[in-house]
């Protein structure tokens, strides 16, 4: 008999399906709720909502757990790279050699971008955020790809998917570049994924740029604990735009300003704005502590906190690792990362921080090790895009492909004014 949660509102009961996970995660389906009895559910933020059942990652944010497909984060981290966690994401199994090879001979086919998309970086004007530029151009993208305006088999999905994650980078290091007045670097035919990203942001036509091999390493590491996080406020918008029957470049474009806000995947920008501004002003971190506990400051103690870790983010603590590895084997030291090590050993100790569950997130290191490889500032949350975009390509068509698609459209309970006549011009107060 398959187990159902009664809801007795007055004198009538409604018997509401539950619909189990693979975890043993439970959920209430409250699809005929409204027909049922009028009523809806009200949930700001979606913070209890589940809009979809999805096959792709699962995390338990009470224990700290991550897993792509079923295999945990660490897993991954360890004896993985982006580019198979991606084709894993995106398929649902690890790649054989063979798969592997054709894949990334596919990444190497179309990492160039058409020379008339180039020319849309003559049209923005100097210091334009690069999420802004990253959105338009990937939206642009649908109109050098019209053949994929309609994805109906595997084979335009492939094509599209492998365009997206290829050109996604290119556009990226051109933005930059361009900005700076840089001549274009071109993609190199022999280098992979991480390392040819590296060589358009900073080879120059006369020198070959050489990043040492753990800034390489730590930079795909980095992309591969970002490829998806289930249905975070990106994934959910890419999902949501999708599900109007968009196409997968317009989905992921939103995705990417989705992703820009200092809540999202702007606030690994918005952590290294903060650790600066402590250290400019020389305020102590205990005051900084303090001010942040004050709520009539509105100042939050940016990459930490998370909806759904209320124990420890696994990417955080990876993450961390591989900053202090990289930074030993540059043999530098990040005053930076110093004091963010200071603020996350008093925030731990602190009962504000304790008792509402705030622990670091991903983004409270991965400034960190961005600075440490090389990254400008302004490109973080760029880095963040590249790293998701197979997250958002495997949702987008996990929910393309589900058995009976339906429009996102939430409800709203609405609190304005009640029906009033309209007043002409000439009466108004
Ligand atoms: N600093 C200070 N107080 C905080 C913080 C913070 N970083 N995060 C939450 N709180 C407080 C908040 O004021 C509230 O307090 P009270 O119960 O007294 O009203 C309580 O904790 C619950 O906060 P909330 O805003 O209801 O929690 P949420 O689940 O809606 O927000 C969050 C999650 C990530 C938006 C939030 O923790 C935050 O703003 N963090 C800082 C920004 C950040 O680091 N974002 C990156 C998230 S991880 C990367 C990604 O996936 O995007």
């Amino acid at each position: 008999m398959p187990e159902t949660a009664r809801l007795q509102m007055g004198d009538k009961a409604v018997d509401l399906p539950v619909v189990v996970g693979t975890e043993d995660e439970r959920a209430l389906d409250i699809s005929t709720l409204r027909a049922q009895t009028g009523y809806i559910t009200l949930d700001d933020g979606y913070g209890n909502t589940g809009a979809c059942q999805s096959a792709i990652t699962f995390i338990d944010g009470e224990q700290g757990i991550l897993r792509y497909r079923g295999i945990p984060i660490e897993q991954l981290a360890e004896h993985s790279n982006f580019i198979e966690a991606a084709y894993l994401l995106i398929w649902g199994e690890l790649p054989t050699q063979r798969q592997l090879n054709d894949f990334s001979d596919l990444l190497t086919k179309h990492q160039a971008l058409h020379e008339a998309i180039r020319h849309h970086f003559d049209l923005f004007p100097s210091n334009s955020p690069p999420m802004a530029v990253l959105s338009a151009v990937l939206n642009a993208l649908s109109c050098f790809n019209p053949e994929f305006l309609r994805i109906d088999d595997e084979n335009s999905f492939q094509e599209a998917a492998a365009r997206l994650m290829a050109k996604v980078r290119t556009i990226a290091a051109y933005s930059y570049r361009h900005d700076r007045g840089y001549p274009t670097i071109h993609p190199h035919p022999d280098k992979k994924y991480t390392a040819n990203f590296l060589h358009m942001m900073f080879s120059q036509p006369y020198k070959d740029y050489e990043p040492d091999p753990e800034q390489v390493r730590a930079l795909d590491l980095l992309l591969l604990l970002h490829a998806d996080h289930e249905q975070n406020c990106s994934t959910a918008t890419v999902r949501m735009v999708g599900s109007s029957g968009a196409n997968l470049f317009a989905s992921v474009a939103a995705g990417v300003c989705a992703l820009w806000g200092p809540l999202h995947g702007g606030a690994n920008v918005a952590v290294v704005d903060m650790l600066e501004e402590i250290r400019r002003t020389k305020t102590t971190v205990k005051d900084f502590v303090q001010q942040v506990k004050d709520k009539r400051n509105g100042i939050r103690l940016m990459g930490f906190g998370h909806r759904v870790y209320k124990n420890f983010d696994p990417r955080s603590r990876i993450i961390k690792k591989a900053c202090e590895a990289v930074l030993a084997k540059l043999q530098r030291k990040d005053p930076l990362l110093e004091l963010a090590e200071e603020l996350e050993a008093v925030a731990l100790e602190d009962s504000y921080f304790v008792d509402r569950k705030l622990y670091p997130n991903v983004d409270f290191y991965s400034g960190t090790i961005l600075r440490a490889i090389g990254i400008p500032h302004s490109m973080f949350t760029v880095m963040f895009a590249i790293g998701r975009m197979p997250g958002w390509i495997a949702q987008w068509y996990e929910a393309r492909k589900a058995a009976s698609p339906r429009l996102h459209r939430p409800r709203q309970v609405y609190i304005g004014p009640a029906q009033r006549s309209y007043t002409p011009l000439d009466k108004r107060g």
